[in-house]
């Protein structure tokens, strides 16, 4: 028999709780425990046993959280996120009740959206560990489900939404989690297949290293040449709009792993370069929840997935490469690989299917860590209406982005070796010369000759500091984020709306 946990959110200061139980008012619930004198903060739980319930028959324990003092007065991206901490505040106390099954029932009033997503992100757990047994099933580790389950007071739509938000995150935490060996890019690509069976509107299509050589893609093949496990470029459609509509259209990349190549990276915190494929989750991800929200807009996914190592046939630094653009490329360091296989992916992406936005999401650079920390996803665009849509979705979920300089000033950098771009820029400012690097293969992107605007907004995201959380939250534990999947889906949504 499963034991039912409560978790009811409260403003603490407010005179009356609400009618949500019927035989509970959480706010008295909360008063008969000493209190401080001071206001308790949010996310502050206070446990209470056997509350009265009597009539589901099964011992239950309620768990009231405070939202925090004031909370009556936020309005907006600031009260969402006091839900959210609350909600996965209660969350965690309750996983820690006894053992086994728990029916969580959360009341979801004051902001179900919110509170589905923090509920699910907060239940969330990677481990393989075989004990006790990991609920690991090759395809289906993503979440507890026979341990935790949900059910909203007052849920809505916009709970079931919430609950699909935080599903693709977590889906995305998995994919950056799994080891190197478990994830190559061939099991990312079967499990992207799987993951897609049945969702309509979707397909899927697997190229492989033979497809990419016809295209020209060398920058994007260069990077494969040490490893002996076979490159994939995954492409992901999904059509939720009239068939002429034009897409828009994401790119990630897809390191599965990166040990720097010959240009070897230090042993030290190697591993978590397992998580070198966050962009490619975070946009596979994003495009699963897009789809099972039907948002009405065309989608094309694509992601260069292969592995950097060091090997016989390994580039070398020194190497020029023609990329598919034609442009000829000097790596410098086999370790900036990311812009290697991205440059032939967003020169691909823009050409073929003629999107109207393009974003691309890479774990590019350690100097985005440095400038952002782990707080935000630095953003380069070509469009400031794109910047802002992104802004807003990013607060909105509170997965947060800050605009980067996207700056012809930072050429030098790159532009000075035998070849027309360099795989380097030097230390500084290693974010914004990658970027600038990028720039060059994305088609479409300059403003007509009278001034038109580009046929094509285009952002990258940098996710190298936000990919992974040493600090956990009350409803994101440490490790692989998944971000920035929820602002993402986020954006599409709201662009969606504005058609
Ligand atoms: N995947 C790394 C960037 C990275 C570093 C992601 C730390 C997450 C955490 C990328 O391929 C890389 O190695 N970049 C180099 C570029 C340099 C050689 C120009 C870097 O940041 O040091
Ligand atoms: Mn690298
Ligand atoms: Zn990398």
């Amino acid at each position: 028999m499963s034991t039912k946990v409560f978790v009811l959110p409260i403003d603490p200061t407010s005179q009356s709780g609400s009618a949500i139980l019927p035989s509970v008012d959480p706010v008295e619930l909360w008063n008969t425990a000493p209190t401080g004198s001071k206001p308790p903060k949010v996310g502050t739980t206070r446990i209470f046993y056997n509350t009265p319930r009597a009539d589901q028959g099964n011992t239950n324990a309620t768990a009231v959280v405070s939202l925090g003092e004031g909370f009556d007065k936020k309005t907006g991206d600031a009260r969402r996120e006091l839900v959210r901490k609350a909600v996965g505040s209660g969350i965690k106390q309750a996983k820690e009740l006894g053992d086994g099954a728990k029916d969580i029932i959360v009341d979801a009033s004051t902001d179900a959206h919110a509170a589905a997503v923090a509920a699910h992100l907060a239940k969330y757990k990677f481990t393989l560990k075989t004990s006790p047994p990991s609920p690991y099933k090759p395809g289906d580790e993503t979440t507890v489900p026979q341990e935790l389950s949900f059910q909203p007071i007052q849920g809505s739509k916009e709970w079931e939404a919430g609950v699909i938000y935080a599903d693709a995150q977590n889906l995305a935490r998995t994919l950056a989690e799994l080891p190197a060996n478990m994830l190559t890019p061939t099991a990312f690509s079967e499990r992207v297949k799987s993951e897609f069976a049945n969702i309509p509107n979707t397909q899927i299509t697997v190229r492989d290293e033979e497809w990419a050589a016809e295209k020209g893609m060398r920058t994007f093949l260069s990077v494969t040449k040490g490893t002996s496990e076979p490159a994939k470029f995954l492409e992901i459609y999904y059509n939720g709009a009239a068939r002429e509509d034009q897409p828009i259209a994401f790119v990630g990349k897809g390191i599965t792993f990166d040990s720097g190549g010959i240009s070897l990276k230090p042993a030290a915190d190697m591993k978590l370069m397992r998580g070198d494929m966050g962009g490619a989750a975070a946009v596979v991800s994003a495009a699963l929840a897009i789809a099972k929200l039907r948002l009405p807009l065309n989608l094309v996914v694509v992601t260069p997935l292969c592995e950097n190592l060091p090997g016989p046939s390994a580039s070398k630094p020194g190497d020029i490469i023609y990329a598919m653009n034609g442009k000829s490329v000097e790596i410098d360091n086999t370790d900036a690989e990311g812009r290697l296989v991205l440059s032939d992916a967003l020169y691909y992406t823009s050409t073929t299917y003629k999107p109207h936005t393009l974003i691309d999401v890479a774990t590019l650079t350690g100097a985005v860590g440095i400038a952002l920390g782990e707080v935000f996803s630095g953003v380069y665009s070509t469009s400031d209406s794109l910047w802002e849509e992104l802004r807003v979705a990013g607060e909105a979920e509170y997965d947060r982005f800050w605009r980067m300089p996207l700056e012809e000033d930072y050429g030098p950098q790159i532009h000075s070796s035998n070849a027309d771009l360099c795989n380097t820029g030097g230390r500084q400012a290693g974010s914004c010369t990658a970027a600038l690097f990028l720039k060059s293969f994305v088609d479409g992107i300059e403003p007509g000759a009278g001034g038109e605007d580009a046929p094509l907004r285009w952002a990258h995201v940098d996710i190298a500091g936000a990919m992974q959380t040493t600090r956990p939250t009350p409803y994101l534990e440490k490790g692989m984020t998944g971000r920035p999947v929820r602002a993402l889906v986020e954006w599409a949504k709201r662009l969606g709306k504005q058609a």
